[in-house]
């Protein structure tokens, strides 16, 4: 490093007083020899492992082939833990705890000598939570996706996660899945370390932040197993060390034009609605405006290339044997920003520029893509007057545009007692409206959006019906869902206003989704409507629910917008 620009690290390292002493000799029990401490790039290895993290189940192994990486390059590695969300153990969602893993991951960062950071993420929520915490921090950062697990395989054909379970849940429904059939269905679908395999949102995210310039070039479809996924990590260590001499900071990546490009990649992948609440979050702790209609006006109308489960027939392991993201950026490139930086110092054209395609069934070229405006669509109405989306590649298609009679459920437990009884009035026209599940009524805004039809609907052989709420719904789902609407019904939005027989009208291709009621009645119901009582009166939950944003603005805590950027105002003593 030259003297006009010192490390950061030096400033708990390089001093030969008495805070110099104590900063290296506690450190020197690990034994590092004293040569560590003496000028060379600390690079924070931020590591999402663990058990209660199936999908980031191999990350403490990846640590160390990043260490390998750090250390070739003249760095010196230091791991460090942070709160880790298991998508499918945490109660009541992961979502809930993204606000706070991120907070864990900001005030680490700061509060440490580091110069530079690698973040090891896989699941879900791991990938957003460091990288908006990571934000705000603003030091030379670059993440080692954890990659997806290989393909699952079960009975002679491929399966994937997360899809196969709705598939599985509605044939038990309707008595054709045994227990014992179940059982082994479980171990067939999850053979290998690694996230959920389809484009879900773990491997949305993975994509997104590849598309964002956060990777090296290739990096997000790699299979967690794959030995190359190690090589590629080791690189990552060589390279964050190159990072932090030439300065490269996370702001001089995620730019305004790295935000569109990676809405426009998302929905030429069919990524996961839940990317947009992600992507809206980490922009605002950079202070990148980035709104819901951007979405839509940039997303909408993208084709869809990438034939994955869950709107399509592959898994990521075909995706990246296919070419991976960088054919998709290349099939894009009339679209993109090319020239945005990304961490290895090129931009994002060039990197895709010799990207090769080697499965077309995979990966289809722009000019004849598996669909037309495939992205993301934005509604609103007197409903959603904030806004909520539909990701129409996830529908039948048939439903786009439909006038139904609502079906009300107050809270998921009364969905959940209600939906299969016999005497439930409800037919394939009717549109199941679910209430309580947004970021402050749930709390944390659940993946439940894609309610289940009830048993009786689906032994007609109906898969498909209008729903509406004001939660999330997991990647890997499907179906005519209407997701996000904002406000939400806990806070007062209109949703809490729908009575059972309403009739509401969705029109996707005109943006539109209402409520068929006259002022006279809507103001009725609203000069008698009562607040739900707060769901938590101490602690975390309290804090989250008092300071939580709406979806339409990315549901961080309103506080932590911005960032407070990596210097400690005050010394230790
Ligand atoms: Fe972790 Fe799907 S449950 S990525």
């Amino acid at each position: 490093m030259s003297n006009d620009n010192p490390l950061r690290s030096s400033e708990w390292f390089g001093k030969n007083d008495k805070l110099g002493f104590v900063h290296r000799s506690w450190l020197k029990n690990q034994g590092y020899p004293d040569h560590l401490f003496r000028g060379k790039p600390v690079i924070g290895i931020c590591n999402t492992w663990s058990e209660l993290t199936p999908c980031n189940g191999h990350l403490r192994d990846f640590a160390e082939v990043v260490k390998r990486g750090v250390y070739e390059a003249g760095g010196f590695p230091l791991e460090f833990p942070v709160m880790s969300l298991g998508e499918t153990i945490m109660k009541p969602t992961t979502m809930l705890y993204r606000n706070l893993a991120s907070m864990d991951t900001e005030e680490s960062i700061r509060a440490n000598p580091l110069d530079g950071i690698v973040l090891l993420t896989g699941c879900d929520k791991t990938t957003p939570s460091t990288l908006m915490g990571a934000a705000s921090v603003d030091l030379p950062t670059i993440i080692v996706p954890g990659g997806p697990m290989l393909n699952g395989k079960w009975r002679g054909r491929d399966v994937g996660s997360g899809t196969l379970t709705w598939k599985l849940g509605e044939g038990i429904k309707e008595g054709k899945v045994s227990e014992k059939e179940l059982v082994e269905a479980e171990a067939c679908m999850s053979r290998s370390l690694g996230h959920c395999m389809t484009m879900g949102t773990a491997s949305s995210m993975a994509s997104t932040v590849e598309a964002l310039g956060l990777t090296l070039p290739g990096m997000s479809s790699i299979p967690a197993v794959d030995s190359r996924k190690k090589v590629n990590a080791h690189l990552s260590g060589m390279r964050i060390v190159e990072m932090v001499k030439e300065d490269l900071k996370l702001s001089k990546i995620l730019t305004r034009e790295a935000f569109e490009n990676a809405i426009m990649v998302n929905s030429a992948i069919g990524g996961s609605t839940n990317v947009m609440i992600h992507l809206m979050a980490i922009a605002g702790r950079l202070d990148v405006p980035l709104a819901l209609e951007d979405f839509d006006r940039l997303g909408s109308h993208m084709p869809l290339l990438v034939n994955l489960m869950p709107a399509g027939e592959f898994l990521m392991e075909d995706f990246y044997y296919a070419g991976g993201l960088p054919v998709v950026l290349k099939e894009l490139r009339e679209h993109l920003h090319n020239d945005v930086i990304t961490v290895n110092g090129k931009t994002i054209g060039e990197n895709a520029s010799d990207a090769e395609c080697f499965d077309r069934k995979v990966i289809a070229p722009i000019d004849t893509p598996l669909q037309e405006n495939a992205g993301i669509v934005v509604v609103r109405g007197n409903l959603c007057e904030n806004g909520a989306v539909i990701k129409p590649s996830a529908t039948s298609g048939e439903l786009l545009k439909h006038t139904g009679r609502a079906v009300v459920f107050e809270t998921i437990e009364d969905y959940h007692e209600r939906i299969d009884q016999e005497d439930l009035d409800i037919d394939e026209n009717s549109i199941m409206v679910l209430k309580g599940v947004g970021p402050v009524g749930y709390p944390g805004m659940p993946e439940v959006g894609n309610m289940d039809l009830p048993a009786k609907l689906l032994k007609k052989g109906i898969r498909d019906i209008v729903r509406i709420s004001d939660g999330r719904m997991s990647g890997t789902a499907y179906g005519t869902v209407i997701l996000h609407v904002s406000p939400e019904s806990s806070v007062g939005g209109t949703l809490a206003l729908v009575q059972d027989g309403d009739l509401i009208e969705l029109d996707v291709a005109n943006r539109q989704l209402n409520l068929q009621i006259d002022e006279e009645e809507l103001r009725k119901r609203r000069s008698e409507w009562k607040a739900p009582a707060p769901v938590a009166d101490r602690g975390y939950v309290k804090m989250y629910i008092e300071h939580v944003e709406q979806a339409h603005l990315g549901c961080d805590l309103d506080f932590l917008k911005g960032g407070s950027g990596s210097v400690v105002q005050r010394d230790c003593h």
